[in-house]
């Protein structure tokens, strides 16, 4: 895998599955009675969130804690940001610190690749993670996505997932259909003409205005949020139109195959994309998204963050029988532990 995770480019078909292999370790170690490894003990991220978040933060903080990560909370509103400080001088102050970890939120997109590249000096081992910029990409979501459908559906090959909603402004859709189609789905696109991006150049992907047509055919139905801060005109006639021809409703979620998966990144606008039953649904995973979030950002953070070489802290902390956390780790007994405990151990 790459230095950073900035784009779903950065990883192979092989990264994804052993990111979905670790996942597995991760979602392990979360249910243990102490859920805690010291597998990035003296490793420091900072997040760098320039864009509202509830669940990509909170999953990423609930990740790095679990794994015994320092963190460096940034805030935009509380920061030298409302003196005037650039974007520049503001990462080489964290960088400064001493961190080994950048996950960055911003409304540009490409912010996340221009922090890489400032901070990429040769001497530099610090792992940009982008956590969403604009309407370009969000790589995790993906991953996490890839993760949810595969633990229902096992492999994704000629599985055919379709995107419905806001597909131009969404960096989840982005995201997801490069991913889901570097695992062998079939991805479909599914929105009002003026909510398609304005070319499929560079989307493994097909196109259509018509949900209706694709309900019986498709193994998982993605509904996305209507990006109100993102667009900068009037896009569809109302909501209420929107809603009629794109929302999921239950007549809809009827069509659907018995064992079809409803999907949603969050936030939901229930009774626009979809009704506020069928986000109830026994066949919607929303909440499993949100709980794999956490297991999978934490075989990210590991990979990207956790270093092989003995002399490191890190994995003297993790070898250490006489650490307290390893102890008390030991000590519950469950028999996940010391599979998870192999996993992460970098030794
Ligand atoms: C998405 C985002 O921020 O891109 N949410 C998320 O990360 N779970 C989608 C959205 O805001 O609609």
């Amino acid at each position: 895998m790459t230095k950073h995770l900035l784009s779903i480019d950065d990883v192979s078909r092989d990264d994804i599955d052993s990111l979905l292999k670790l996942t597995d370790g991760s979602a392990d170690l979360r249910t243990r009675r102490i859920p805690r490894s010291p597998a990035l003990r003296g490793k420091t991220v900072a997040w760098l969130f320039y864009e509202d978040s509830t669940r990509t933060r909170l999953s990423f903080e609930t990740a790095a804690k679990t794994l015994s990560a320092d963190t460096l909370n940034f805030s935009v509103n509380s920061s030298s940001v409302n003196k005037g400080e650039s974007l520049r001088d503001t990462v080489e102050t964290i960088g400064a610190m001493g961190v080994d970890g950048i996950v960055v939120r911003h409304s540009c997109a490409g912010v996340p690749q221009r922090i890489a590249n400032w901070i990429d000096a040769p001497s530099s081992n610090i792992a940009v993670i982008n956590a969403g910029d604009g309407a370009h990409e969000h790589p995790t979501q993906a991953l996490l996505d890839l993760y949810t459908a595969t633990k229902h559906l096992g492999s994704l090959e000629g599985k055919h997932i379709a995107f419905v909603g806001d597909i131009r402004h969404s960096r989840v859709a982005r995201s997801g259909a490069a991913a889901f189609a570097k695992m062998g789905a079939q991805v479909t696109l599914v929105a009002p003409q003026t909510l398609l991006p304005p070319s499929l150049e560079g989307w493994q992907a097909e196109a259509t205005n018509d949900f209706d047509s694709v309900l019986a055919e498709v193994d998982i139905c993605y509904l996305l949020r209507m990006q109100l801060e993102r667009q900068n005109a009037a896009l569809v006639p109302s909501l209420r139109e929107y809603r009629a021809e794109y929302g999921l409703n239950q007549t809809r979620a009827k069509r659907l195959k018995d064992s079809a998966l409803i999907m949603h990144p969050g936030p939901m606008n229930r009774d626009v994309e979809i009704a506020g039953d069928v986000a109830d649904h026994p066949n919607a995973v929303i909440t499993d998204q949100v709980s794999n979030g956490v297991a999978l950002r934490m075989a990210v953070l590991f990979n990207l963050l956790a270093v092989t070489d003995d002399d490191d802290a890190t994995s003297a902390a993790v070898t250490d029988d006489d650490d307290a956390t390893s102890a008390a780790v030991a000590d519950d007994g469950d028999a996940t532990s010391d599979a998870v405990t192999d996993e992460m151990d970098p030794s």
